[in-house]
């Protein structure tokens, strides 16, 4: 895991290096100032002699510079190392996230994701920052240090060693107690990221439903449940602190005790004891930084892990070795296909699926919610992968085409459609990014949005927010029909597409793809048998089976489905599932 992680250093090595170095420098004032201190007292204080006294004194000047200077450096790297390492991570998870198929999506909430890429970075970017620093510091000081205690009083250093002893086990139950409650903590943290993204994206119907206060005590209860669970880890990790303060006080107790039994026996020099104590403040202080890495990395780990599984997640479609680069033409076909959206689902979703579409073939789609007809269409540009059987495209399966290719040329405008901020003509361009505006402004033509960009003062310089929520549900889907068309796909699939435009529109929209694009091959689900009635076939889902297949005339004699929602919808135009209370 660490190595995965690491690797997303690349260019901050250097910086890396850099603090470890600096860092290692900085031990030699923590070392050198005791003793020098030592030196000013035994041959300069105690024996009165001022001018050793301002000659050591200007040593440890040199000695303290360097110090700050190496502190400065070790610092500066750091940062930049730490940042960088998080800028690197941030790109690679994002660049994954791309990568993934909706099925990877769907095993990781959004919420989630969400919260890898901001929260669980930081962390690892705080850490890291002071773990670099730290992790070569600490122990060249211990170290040193504990090398001088031995040097200057051999018999001192069993303390140190009960000391280190007593503070290693209880970093141990510290850690080990507070490693799970962490990874409460962080799955909370989806769920709170989920429910503000929930609630955010849904605003308008929580205000329609008056839900304010339902959503707010909902939200307490997450942000409650985060609360108690960060008191609880970090209650466990702030143990740490006084564990470190008792044997601090501890090793400062036995060596004024050992030392002032030593200078009044005479082995021991006055500026010797000075210099020992400064040791174990040393000494002392690295353990403290010690255990600090120990807890950063205690409260890291669980973020590592969640990154690393973004990074290492195998997007499950993906391009195949020597892929074709070209649809021939608009044919679909579809050989006894099952599909669930989980490997181990007792049912299929969609079960027995024969097709056979011809290229310029215009084919509606009537079915139930829930009836499987998104799930059909989305098997054709491949966003989801059939659990068996074949779907092919221009006569070849799409497991074989390069899915830039086959996504350009299959063009769905997806039921739950988004779109980004930025003016209207850059969102057009979503479908083809070297469109000119002629072209734009054809396909909105097209997909009827021409009109009412034009009374836009900004007409196609229009501003779009964040999720389209400027522009009415109709002339959303509007646009998204008129981006789809800009990529002249051989296949234009459109999901329920035009529930929120007026029959009229409809109407117009369909017969300008009838008239403008005769060649391609046009799939519409519809709720609305008025959207269908027109198509040269139409096909019937039932849960998740196709129940016939026919012109409108043919399934309104021969289909009870059928006819059951066309007599209902004559009647007071109702959508399809109102057929239940017919
Ligand atoms: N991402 C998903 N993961 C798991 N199950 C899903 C997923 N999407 C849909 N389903 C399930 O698959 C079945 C078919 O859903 P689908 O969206 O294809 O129906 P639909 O006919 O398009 O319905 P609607 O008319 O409401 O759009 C439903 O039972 C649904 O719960
Ligand atoms: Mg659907």
């Amino acid at each position: 895991m660490l190595k995965r992680l690491l690797s997303e250093l690349k260019q901050y090595k250097k910086s890396t290096i850099l603090t470890m170095l600096f860092a290692g420098l900085e031990v030699i004032t923590d070392i050198s100032v005791p003793l020098i201190m030592a030196w000013i007292i035994d041959y300069g204080i105690v024996p009165k002699n001022i001018s050793r006294v301002y000659q050591f004194g200007a040593i440890m000047f040199i000695a303290v510079i360097f110090g700050l200077v190496t502190g400065a450096g070790a610092g500066k790297f750091a940062a930049n190392a730490a940042s960088g390492f998080s800028y690197n991570l941030r790109k690679s998870m994002f660049k994954k996230i791309q990568m993934f198929s909706f099925s990877n999506i769907d095993t990781f909430s959004t919420g989630g994701l969400v919260t890898r890429m901001t929260t669980d970075v930081t962390n690892v970017q705080n850490s890291f920052q002071m773990i670099i620093r730290m992790a070569v510091r600490a122990p060249m000081t211990f170290l040193s240090a504990l090398i001088m205690v031995i040097i200057i009083e051999p018999r001192m250093s069993g303390i140190f060693i009960i000391a280190i002893a007593i503070l290693v086990v209880a970093l141990f139950f510290i850690i080990r107690h507070a490693l799970p409650i962490f990874r409460e903590v962080f799955k909370s943290y989806d769920s709170l990221n989920e429910s503000v993204q929930e609630n955010i994206r849904g605003i308008r119907v929580v205000k329609g439903f008056a839900r304010e206060n339902f959503e707010s005590s909902k939200f307490k209860k997450t942000v409650e449940k985060l609360y108690k669970r960060f008191v609880q880890a970090e209650g466990t990790v702030v143990l740490n602190s006084p564990f470190v303060m008792m044997t601090v006080y501890f090793c400062v107790i036995m060596v004024s005790w050992l030392g002032a039994h030593f200078v009044v026996g005479g082995s021991l020099s006055t500026g010797e004891l000075t210099t020992l104590f400064t040791y174990i403040v040393n000494i002392l202080m690295s353990l403290m930084m010690m255990s600090m890495i120990f807890v950063l990395i205690t409260i890291s780990l669980e973020s590592m892990r969640r990154i690393v599984e973004v990074l290492e997640e195998n997007p499950d479609i993906v391009n195949p070795e020597n892929p074709v680069m070209e649809v021939a033409n608009g044919d679909i076909s579809m050989d006894h296909v099952n599909f669930a959206y989980k490997k181990n689902a007792k049912k299929y979703v969609l079960s027995d699926i024969n097709l056979d579409i011809k290229e310029g073939e215009t084919i509606g789609i009537l079915g139930g919610t829930g009836s499987s007809k998104t799930s059909l269409i989305n098997l054709i540009s491949r966003l989801y992968e059939t659990t068996t059987g074949s779907v092919k495209v221009g006569g070849i399966d799409v497991r074989k085409y390069d899915l830039k290719t086959l996504r350009d040329n299959v063009a769905v405008v997806l039921q739950k459609n988004e779109l980004f901020s930025g003016s209207i003509l850059e969102n057009l361009r979503w479908g083809n990014e070297n469109a000119t505006e002629e072209e734009c402004i054809n396909a909105c033509k097209m997909a009827c949005a021409d009109d009412f960009i034009q009374t836009f003062t900004d007409k196609y310089n229009t501003h779009i927010e964040q999720g389209g929520t400027n522009v009415s549900g109709g002339q959303k889907q509007r646009l998204c029909i008129a981006r789809a068309l800009l990529k002249k796909p051989k296949i234009l699939i459109l999901d329920d597409s035009t529930n929120a435009v007026d029959t009229n529109t409809d109407e117009k929209i369909r017969n300008s793809f009838y008239n403008d694009i005769p060649n391609t091959t046009v799939i519409i689900i519809a709720q609305r048998i008025l959207s269908i009635k027109d198509a040269d076939r139409i096909i019937v889902l039932d849960d998740g089976k196709i129940n016939a297949i026919g012109t409108h005339d043919q399934l309104k004699e021969t289909n009870d489905i059928y006819r059951m929602v066309y007599e209902h919808q004559q009647k007071d135009g109702a959508d399809f599932d109102a057929k239940e209370s017919f």
